[in-house]
């Protein structure tokens, strides 16, 4: 297992709608490995495989901050909003692509997801709170959507400026 490297916005792997993956193969089952040991080091709660600059259908969340709690990590290949609530739900979001910045993001509360897990089987389950969030923040990235794109364009100009800035400082060392 090792860590791999967050890719920053703006980048145009960022950009892109990532490609289904066709089977199980220990190559993804290492990638999920990788991005789940990523995404906790980082810290944050979910990391999709596009940030890690693998065009691929696939995410890792957890977005359980009880330290008393077990981590309950979640891979989820190739995963589908299958229904959404009526019922809105606004939450002050993040991106380790766009570190430092967030913003207010009015989602669907509520959503159904069908994946494909690590054990080739097709899974199903209904998510709330941050969890339902995550989801649909994550299965965003896999179509080259970040959350940056929902707020004013003046705000995400600013924001995106405030990125090039830390790109450059950091390739400056
Ligand atoms: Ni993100």
């Amino acid at each position: 297992m090792s860590l791999r490297n967050i890719l920053i916005h703006p980048d145009p792997r960022l950009k892109k709608t990532c490609d289904p993956v066709a089977r199980i193969t220990p190559e993804i089952e290492t990638l999920a490995a990788d991005m789940l040991a990523t995404m906790y080091e980082a810290p944050g709660v979910g990391l999709a495989a596009p940030q890690v600059g693998v065009l691929s259908r696939l995410f890792v969340m957890d977005c359980n901050k009880d330290p008393e709690v077990e981590p309950q990590p979640l891979v989820m290949v190739n995963p589908r909003i299958t229904w959404s609530s009526e019922g809105l739900n606004s939450y002050e979001e993040g991106c380790l692509s766009i570190p430092d910045q967030y913003g207010e993001i009015t989602r669907p509360a509520e959503v159904r997801v069908e994946w494909l897990g690590l054990d080739g089987k097709t899974h199903q389950r209904e998510f709330d709170g941050l969890w339902a969030t995550c989801a649909q923040h994550e299965i965003d990235h896999l179509d080259g959507k970040l959350f940056i794109d929902y707020l004013s364009p003046l705000k995400r100009q600013m924001i995106t400026r405030r990125m090039v800035k830390l790109k450059r400082e950091k390739a400056a060392g």
